[in-house]
């Protein structure tokens, strides 16, 4: 199995490693604009097969696309973070361009990969690369919710003091901090829900916590967070090429579920080695479909600016 990972920067790279490690794929090709810098990552990564004990090859180019030819999955971490005077349309602007970029060179070696879209904002760049390579619907992954979904694990692990390995919870909706839904109504321990074992004001504290959670280790880091964001992309690629099925809240396109359409955004989806095999229907309560539906706004309306990209 072959993943290329494209943008070798802080993500991508823990997303290589956590790949590497576990072998979930035999090769791993980083590519980046930087002169050098994939290439250096990709040594230095094989650089700890000895000692972590993996036999996975990660190669480095500086946009050579023909290493990437017969990859099963590509990941997008390539963009740039929102800089000081920039506004949210010109952000767009540029990451639209690179997100474009990339996912047309990509399908001149790979004409029918798995797309696995990081890049910020990610709903609206899962609908650009969508849109821009005409890849059947299944195919293009948006990775946020997994990662919101693992951060709302560790602040109810945090809260009722236990470990998070037996929590189930997950985060619906839009990959931002107003957007995103931290279902607190379906999360359990076991099978102890945990409105029976925390009080509203405590689960409202820790659905707030979940909410600004990549907002609170941007504080923390100067820059954006990029361990449990690797390491949630490496579970979505495990999922896909080991055909685990597992149910993991993606962005995905919606042809009427949730009574949406022509939208990438957040919901349950087992997660195969055809991609999205299915979109799983939850039983949303009243005030669940009105965050979801104000969500899927906010999207859209993120959408909007992409009219000269498309
Ligand atoms: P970074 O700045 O460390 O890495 C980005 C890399 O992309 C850089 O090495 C840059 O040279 C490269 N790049 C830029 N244009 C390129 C092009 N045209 N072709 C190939 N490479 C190119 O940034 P970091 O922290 O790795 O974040 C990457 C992206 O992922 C950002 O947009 C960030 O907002 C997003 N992100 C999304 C998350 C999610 O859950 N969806 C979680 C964390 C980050
Ligand atoms: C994160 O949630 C910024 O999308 C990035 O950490």
């Amino acid at each position: 199995m072959k993943v290329t990972i494209v943008g070798a920067g802080n993500v991508g790279a823990t997303a290589a490693d956590v790949i590497a490690s576990k072998e979930i794929a035999e090769n791993v090709v980083l590519l980046d604009i930087k002169e050098g810098f994939a290439e250096g990552k990709a040594l230095d990564l094989m650089q700890t097969a000895s000692t972590k004990g993996f036999d996975s090859v990660i190669t480095g180019t500086t946009g050579d696309y023909s290493l990437t030819e017969g990859s099963d999955v590509v990941v997008i971490t390539s963009g740039i973070p929102r800089k000081p005077g920039m506004t949210r349309e010109e952000l767009i602007g540029i990451n639209a361009n690179i997100v474009k970029d990339v996912s047309k060179n990509i399908l001149e070696y790979t004409p029918n990969p798995i797309i696995v879209v990081v890049s910020n904002p990610m709903d609206t760049m899962t609908y650009l690369a969508l849109k821009s390579t005409g890849l059947d619907p299944k195919r293009v992954i948006g990775m946020g919710g997994a990662l919101d979904s693992s951060r709302f694990k560790t602040y109810i692990s945090l809260a009722i003091n236990k470990p998070q390995k037996n929590i189930d919870a997950m985060v619906i909706g839009g990959h931002g901090d107003t957007t995103m839904i931290p279902l607190h109504r379906f999360a359990k321990h076991n099978d102890n829900l945990l409105t029976e074992l925390l009080n509203s004001d405590e689960i409202e504290k820790v659905v707030k916590s979940t909410m600004v959670g990549g907002a609170t280790l941007t504080k923390l880091l100067g820059t954006s967070a990029w361990y449990a964001p690797g390491s949630s992309i490496a579970y979505l690629v495990d999922s896909i090429l080991n055909d685990h099925k597992n149910i993991i809240p993606c962005s995905v396109y919606l042809d009427g579920e949730y009574d949406q359409s022509d939208i990438c955004i957040g919901v349950p989806c087992v997660i195969g080695k055809n991609g999205l095999e299915e979109v799983i229907q939850l039983d949303l309560n009243d005030d669940e479909l009105t965050k979801f539906n104000e969500s899927a706004d906010a999207v859209r309306s993120m959408n909007s600016t992409l009219v000269d990209h498309t």
